[in-house]
């Protein structure tokens, strides 16, 4: 063949070999930019592990220590901190208690890496109320707004009494942000920062959650809990966060809302999280563990994905184990 049709322009030329790759490769993954989930369960006597999520465990105390402990010499941004109480109410009052196990639990870590991490409390009443909703329910068995965010108030002020680095409200309220923004700044708290979950959809992924932090909801979230059909409305949850003084706004679920991502990070002008739920670590071990995926290269593209999307912090099971992956 005299004048074969060879192509001059070839994309390929970069991808040679792993230095060139490591070269033009756009997205970076790092431990300080992980944030590790961890559940703590008052009174236990060993870790527990949650059945459908494989690796994680609710902690005692003093293993919580150590995983915090283990965090911070990975060097991961920090921990987000999940309270299993022993017994639940209607009022969730638990949440409030300076003996609570998310209050001890946050003090607890504090006291074991001090500034080497960030230390972040889920701030919702789910896992302390009976019912299993995020909020306090009113006469006819409906979330209550207003009588809610009272609540989170102080539920704010317990944490920062605990030394909380950063709250992380979870509970879709109305007007949550600004709320506890006043909160921490009539408490002296004016350092400690807002990491709102502000486009959470209702989703069925939060299924193995339900069993780590031990919560049977009666009904469902979708009055409070954002449609998964609906991107401008993640954003326009975003700008009001931001405008009610959040800190870093949240994405999540992460992987079915890669798009939500994207158009809240071009939206606002914070730092943008993504949180990698329960149910799209479980997906990803289950498939595994029946070898049907390579489950660390699995880990790592799911991870890139979501900082290719457009987050910033993403929270993950897998922060440590990602970061054994990239060492
Ligand atoms: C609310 C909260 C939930 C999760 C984090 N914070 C549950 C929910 O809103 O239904 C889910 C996290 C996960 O599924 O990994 N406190």
């Amino acid at each position: 063949m005299e004048h074969m049709d060879v192509p001059s322009i070839r994309p390929r030329r970069l991808r040679r070999t792993p230095a060139l790759r490591r070269l033009v490769r756009e997205t970076s993954l790092e431990p300080g930019q992980l944030l590790l989930p961890l559940f703590v369960r008052e009174g236990a006597t060993e870790p527990l592990p949650i059945s459908s999520m494989p690796g994680v465990v609710q902690h005692t105390r003093e293993s919580l220590r150590k995983a915090a402990a283990e965090a911070a010499s990975a060097g991961l941004g920090g921990v987000v901190l999940f309270g299993v109480p022993e017994r639940k109410d209607a009022f969730g009052s638990g949440a409030l208690d300076p003996d609570g196990i998310l209050n001890v639990a946050i003090a607890d870590v504090k006291d074991e890496v001090g500034d080497a991490l960030t230390v972040v409390s889920d701030l919702c009443l789910d896992e302390f109320t009976d019912h299993g909703h995020c909020g306090v329910l009113d006469d006819a068995g409906q979330v209550d707004n207003d009588a809610t965010l009272a609540v989170y108030g102080d539920m704010a002020r317990a944490h920062v009494a605990a030394g909380v680095d950063m709250v992380g409200p979870s509970g879709m309220m109305d007007g949550q942000v600004r709320v506890i923004r006043s909160a921490l700044d009539e408490a002296g708290a004016s350092d400690v920062a807002i990491l709102a979950y502000s486009a959470k959809y209702a989703s069925a992924f939060y299924g193995p959650f339900r069993e780590a932090v031990d919560s049977s909801l009666q009904g469902d979230r979708r009055t409070y809990q954002q449609d998964g059909a609906n991107a401008v409305e993640g954003v326009r949850e975003a700008l009001l966060d931001v405008a009610e003084g959040a800190d870093i706004v949240m994405v999540k679920p992460a992987l079915a809302y890669l798009d939500v991502i994207r158009r809240v990070r071009d939206a606002v002008d914070v730092p943008v999280a993504a949180y990698n739920i329960s149910g799209e670590y479980a997906m990803v071990e289950a498939a595994a563990a029946q070898g049907w995926i390579d489950r660390e290269p699995a880990i790592l593209e799911t991870l890139t994905s979501i900082r290719r999307a457009g987050a910033d912090i993403v929270l993950t099971y897998w922060a440590l184990e990602a970061t054994r992956l990239l060492g």
